[in-house]
């Protein structure tokens, strides 16, 4: 029998995506530098301070994507880098964010921005951070977008506003995300910040480039009941999938904040859907704090769960997260713009690849207006909590000397962008069904 073709529509972005925070190194005035000051907050002690010193190294890292054959990137600009104080641009911060820029139209890359990835500037988090929704205080982030819109003008940017609002909110539900707090009200308050920064980050790029796409990035959690017959289960994976997946939806649709009340220019503020996916969560009062993102004794084999984090890889549910952004969202373009796995096994991320878009292709087979695939990450980098650890690049990085590494996975994946399909070879290798958790 002829072996499928996996090609994906003409046009498509193949590119990676990165973090401010996790590679550039020296950023140090923002709420995770201060989180990892604490003691056993971070995995193994491990410290951002130089990370891959992308900062320096940025151009030696945009000619492997050159050599990767990408025509997209994404980035994040650091805020607290931009705003060291209230108020105070940092020009020549401001200045080398434009070069980066420069440098990867130089090689013909399509720039995905993020405005914000996590980190917020200690002033602003001292501020009140995300509890506080006041004007003033989101004034700030309308200045700073507003500078980096303008600033990036005519540079042919797609624009991504805030990276995982639900991601953001653990902060105020588990001990892995600052604040590290423990508390129901000011996550569901933290959410509905993080929709309001979302929405003055659309109006404010939109107000300074018409024309521009803007979108923002949700990671999607796939939630299911742990024992689909049981009523409690099952109600529990209703209220956290609104929780994580559903207040989120629902505020783009009406622009209803998570309490209900409205917020004007929150309807309709996305031009596209950035999709981030990773992994299923199942849900019952019944388990350890609620939640687990792996089957217990998984098939793929414990050291094949996302390193540190755990996650167990769920191909399927990326096809499933591309439906139904597709039935939310009709007739809206759509970005992977992450998925990837923290593996020091590369034949694994070669296979996780491999699964994870041949589920993409079938949701492009399905009609699903799938524009591009970010796949996390270029290089290894600094994986929050779990401090270097996790490796989920495509590129080996050796943090003592900087050195970069390319990975076969890596090889595997400019071969992919060159095509625009898995290549034969890859379909071969990784034959047969994808990998299914057994739920
Ligand atoms: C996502 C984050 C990204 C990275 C990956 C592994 O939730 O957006 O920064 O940490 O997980």
């Amino acid at each position: 029998m002829a072996q499928k073709e996996y090609a994906f529509p003409k046009g498509f972005l193949w590119g990676t995506a990165t973090a401010a925070h996790q590679i550039e190194g020296g950023n140090r005035n923002n709420n995770w530098w201060e989180f990892e000051q604490r003691p056993g907050a971070i995995r193994n002690g491990d410290s951002s301070a130089k990370a891959c010193d992308h900062w320096n190294l940025y151009k030696k890292d945009f000619a492997w994507l050159t050599k990767l054959h990408q025509n997209a990137y994404r980035m994040s600009v650091e805020w607290s880098r931009l705003y060291p104080e209230p108020g105070r641009l940092d020009r020549k911060a401001l200045d080398r964010y434009v070069a980066m820029i420069d440098e990867l139209r130089k090689r013909k890359i399509t720039p995905f921005v993020t405005l914000l990835h996590f980190t917020v500037p200690t002033w602003w988090d001292r501020q009140g951070g995300l509890l506080n929704r006041r004007r003033e205080h989101l004034a700030h982030f309308e200045e700073f977008c507003t500078t980096v819109a303008e600033a990036f003008r005519g540079k042919g940017v797609y624009w991504n506003t805030i990276n995982e609002i639900s991601i953001v909110m653990l902060g105020y539900l588990t001990d892995e995300f600052p604040p590290a707090e423990k508390s129901f009200l000011k996550a569901a308050r933290a959410v509905n910040t993080l929709l309001a920064l979302h929405e003055t980050a659309y109006r404010s790029v939109k107000r300074a480039l018409p024309d521009s796409k803007i979108g923002l990035v949700h990671n999607m959690q796939m939630v299911q009941p742990l024992d689909p017959r049981s009523l409690s289960d099952r109600a529990l994976a209703r209220a956290v999938d609104f929780l994580f997946n559903g207040s989120i939806f629902r505020g783009l649709k009406t622009g209803r904040l998570i309490h209900g009340k409205r917020l004007p220019g929150l309807r309709g503020s996305t031009d596209f859907f950035g999709l981030n996916f990773y992994n299923f969560m199942q849900v019952s009062r019944s388990l350890p704090d609620m939640v687990r993102t792996a089957t217990p004794d998984p098939t793929c084999g414990e050291e094949k769960l996302c390193a540190g984090i755990g996650w167990e890889p769920y191909p399927e549910g990326l096809y499933l997260a591309l439906k139904r952004v597709a039935a939310e969202f009709p007739g809206m373009p759509v970005y992977v713009t992450e998925n990837g796995i923290g593996t020091d096994d590369d034949a694994w991320r070669r296979r996780y690849l491999v699964d994870h878009l041949k589920m993409a292709h079938r949701a492009v087979e399905d009609g699903v207006d799938l524009r591009g695939f970010f796949h996390w990450s270029l290089m290894d980098n600094f994986e929050w909590a779990q401090g270097y650890m996790s490796r989920f690049g495509l590129i080996n990085m050796d943090y003592r000397t900087q050195k970069r590494t390319l990975r076969e996975s890596g090889r595997l994946y400019g071969e992919i962008s060159l095509r625009n399909a898995i290549p034969p070879a890859a379909l071969k290798k990784f034959p047969g069904d994808i990998y299914r958790p057994r739920f």
